[in-house]
């Protein structure tokens, strides 16, 4: 996740503004990219002029991990706290802690891979979005990004993904929460119609249904709003990175201050393949942490858990 400038436009003039290319100084590199938003509340749909879209990014990242160099390090497994809504449930799981983790200079989670003879068609979470607090010594601004996506890690042209992003602006600020999705390399949109707040779930399934088309839907799944993004001509996806990450995103070319957060659990963690209906899950998973900041470790095949350290 990249940001760089802000401007409010409805999303249908988003679209439309980004399908006419040439006359359009803001437009994507992916001259073609272009999508449509349906949202609804409790079953009833949301009239187009309610939905706000906010275009906040250009660009393109991906995890850096590789090029850190970093040494893998092993994380305890009691080091693996839980989330307290589900704790008592989880607990009567047994734990793994047995993934291999990897250093990441701003992705925390966890990181699966189909292939290139059965890509990755669908990813799906649920989360609970966090409390963030500022973190002594981080610069601003501070900003926590979770997310599932597709791409990015072993597949560096492409990303799609879909979550939510608490921020703090500057030292005085207060916390902003906001709902956002983007498919890299062009920006990211954040939903400003989409109400988040600490301790909401939300529900997030991205389905592919090419290369460079698919829907994504986002959900609080207790209070009714859900909002579907059906997305066409993206840059192309390898299709070969499953991911359910806490970011520590790039606001122009640096990334952001890492807040605290509380934990964040992904939970009915999956992903599907073009073929067959085997899922792939948690277990195996790479373990992206980023040093002295944040760590992750799977629970089970389903269920992982990002902490700040
Ligand atoms: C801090 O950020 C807030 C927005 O979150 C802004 O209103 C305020 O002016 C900023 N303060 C400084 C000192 O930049
Ligand atoms: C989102 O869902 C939570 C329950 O998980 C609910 O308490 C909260 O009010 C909802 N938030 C908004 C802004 O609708
Ligand atoms: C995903 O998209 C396919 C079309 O490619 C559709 O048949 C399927 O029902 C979708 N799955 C979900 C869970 O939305």
């Amino acid at each position: 996740m990249r940001f760089l400038t802000a401007f409010l436009l409805p999303a249908c003039l988003a679209a439309q503004a980004l399908a006419q290319g040439k006359s359009n100084k803001n437009k994507d590199p992916v001259e073609e990219f272009t999508f449509t938003v349906e949202a609804t509340f409790k079953g009833k749909k949301i009239a187009q002029k309610e939905i706000k879209l906010a275009k906040i990014a250009l660009g393109k990242d991906a995890n850096p991990g590789k090029k850190l160099g970093l040494e893998k390090k092993k994380e305890k497994n009691e080091k693996k706290k839980k989330n307290q809504d589900l704790e008592s449930e989880l607990a009567t799981r047994g734990p793994a802690a047995k993934n291999p983790t990897t250093g990441s200079a701003n992705w925390c989670g966890s990181v699966k891979h189909g292939t290139a003879a059965n890509q990755v068609k669908l990813i799906h979470a649920y989360f609970q979005h966090p409390t963030c607090t500022k973190r002594t010594g981080q610069i601003y601004p501070q900003a926590s990004a979770q997310w599932a996506g597709i791409d990015g890690d072993t597949w560096g042209g492409a990303l799609l993904q879909s979550g939510t992003v608490c921020k703090f602006d500057n030292a005085s600020a207060t916390v902003r929460n906001e709902a956002w999705w983007q498919w890299l390399p062009n920006g990211a949109y954040t939903i400003g119609s989409l109400p988040v707040a600490p301790g909401d779930w939300f529900e997030v399934t991205i389905n592919t249904t090419s290369n460079r088309a698919g829907k994504v839907t986002l959900s609080n799944i207790s209070k009714g709003y859900t909002y579907a993004i059906t997305i066409s001509g993206g840059a192309a996806l390898g299709r070969l990175d499953a991911e359910w990450v806490v970011e520590r995103p790039l606001y122009g070319s640096s990334l952001s201050g890492f807040p605290k957060f509380t934990d964040v659990w992904f939970q009915e963690a999956y992903a599907t393949q073009v073929s067959g209906t085997s899922k792939l899950g948690i277990l195996g998973a790479a373990q992206l942490q980023i040093p002295n900041l944040c760590a992750s470790a799977e629970y089970d095949n389903a269920n992982a858990v990002s902490w700040s350290l």
